[in-house]
């Protein structure tokens, strides 16, 4: 890699309101215990009605932008991730790049369920390292209650709304994405999905009836799943970047559930003082989770020139991807 690209900025936001595990007791068959005990999560914020993805995408970024003294004017183009767009199209991303005045950017949404974040980082590392772009604004962002089945006990726990975001840029040598890997396995797509409202199963009054515009899942399917993908993801990583485990100083993993980050630091002999969990206060934001940790990272003075991180998410597709980032700020 003969350019070196990282992170020079970044910012999150989540939305004011909370809904603790207390509220979803009078709203479902389900016990803070419970919650706690199976998932970690205690607590998850849901947008105001008014507010949709791209409202907390331009909050998140204006933050990011700020942080790496970028003008939009210099980004090049904008990657959204994102499973609960504004509107199935025109793109969330081509809203917040009107929003933020990154007139001269080009823009797309990209769908990669959870590990959206790391897909975009991985993406924009590759345009920039070709030289065809020299700022890019990444961003992970979802509204998932208004996706959410309050009805579902199995689902409506799990989940909360946020947004994350990144400017990606060029970076002293050496430093920055050292590592990468990503997958997909498309056969277990059935497992986490939104049944209707695309072009298979167009919206209808049976759809409505079915609540098949609600996030499905098979909880312990994609448990397996996610056990089983981040430790292979993050060592895949790890050797592209020809660095072991013991010279990394965080593992920034997706927040779906507590005993699933714990398996993984588990596999990879990390102490859980070296790993991110924000579960707790925030819940599973999907593609929203990595960038909302970094910036809680770097809040809290955790994050140091030098560090080495280590990414890594899973999630809808089903999908996978993690990179060894060498922080550069
Ligand atoms: O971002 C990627 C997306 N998601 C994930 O990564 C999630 C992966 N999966 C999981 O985290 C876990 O499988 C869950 C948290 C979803 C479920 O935990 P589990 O330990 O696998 O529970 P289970 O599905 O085996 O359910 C055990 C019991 C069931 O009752 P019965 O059938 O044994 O009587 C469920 O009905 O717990 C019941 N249950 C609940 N009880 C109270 C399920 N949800 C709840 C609930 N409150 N909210």
């Amino acid at each position: 890699m003969n350019i070196s690209v990282g992170i020079l900025g970044i910012g999150s936001y989540l939305p004011e309101k909370v809904l603790t595990n207390a509220d979803l007791e009078k709203m479902v068959n389900t016990t803070d215990e419970w919650i706690i005990e199976r998932t970690g999560i205690k607590a998850r914020h849901i947008a105001a009605p008014e507010q949709a993805t791209s409202d907390m995408s331009i909050l998140a970024a204006k933050k990011a932008l700020a942080d790496a003294k970028t003008d939009p004017l210099e980004i090049d183009l904008v990657i959204l991730a994102t499973a609960s767009p504004d509107h199935e199209f025109p793109s969330t991303a081509c809203q917040v790049q009107d929003a933020l005045g990154c007139k001269n950017a080009a823009a797309f949404d990209l769908a990669a369920g959870c590990s959206g974040f790391v897909y975009s980082l991985i993406v924009a590392s590759q345009m920039l390292q070709a030289g065809i772009y020299k700022k890019i604004l990444i961003i992970g962002a979802e509204t998932l209650s208004r996706i959410m089945d309050f009805s579902d006990r199995n689902t409506c726990v799990l989940f909360g709304d946020g947004a994350g975001a990144a400017v990606v840029g060029r970076v002293d040598e050496g430093y920055g994405v050292l590592g990468l890997d990503m997958g997909a396995d498309g056969s277990g797509g059935k497992f986490l999905i939104q049944p209707a409202g695309g072009s298979r199963r167009p919206a209808s009054h049976e759809t409505i009836d079915e609540h098949g515009h609600y996030i499905h899942m098979d909880g312990k399917e994609v448990y397996k799943f996610a056990t089983r993908i981040m430790a292979k993801t993050a060592l895949k990583s790890l050797a592209n970047a020809g660095l072991t485990l013991e010279q990394l100083d965080l593992l920034i993993p997706h927040q779906a559930n507590i005993r699933i980050i714990k398996s993984a630091a588990k596999h990879l002999k990390m102490p859980m003082e070296k790993v991110w969990v924000n579960i707790d206060k925030y819940a599973n934001t999907s593609a929203a989770c990595i960038p909302i940790c970094l910036d809680e990272a770097q809040e809290a003075g955790r994050l140091h020139k030098g560090d080495n991180l280590l990414l890594v998410g899973f999630g809808a597709g089903l999908t996978w991807a993690s990179v060894v980032l060498k922080w550069a700020k």
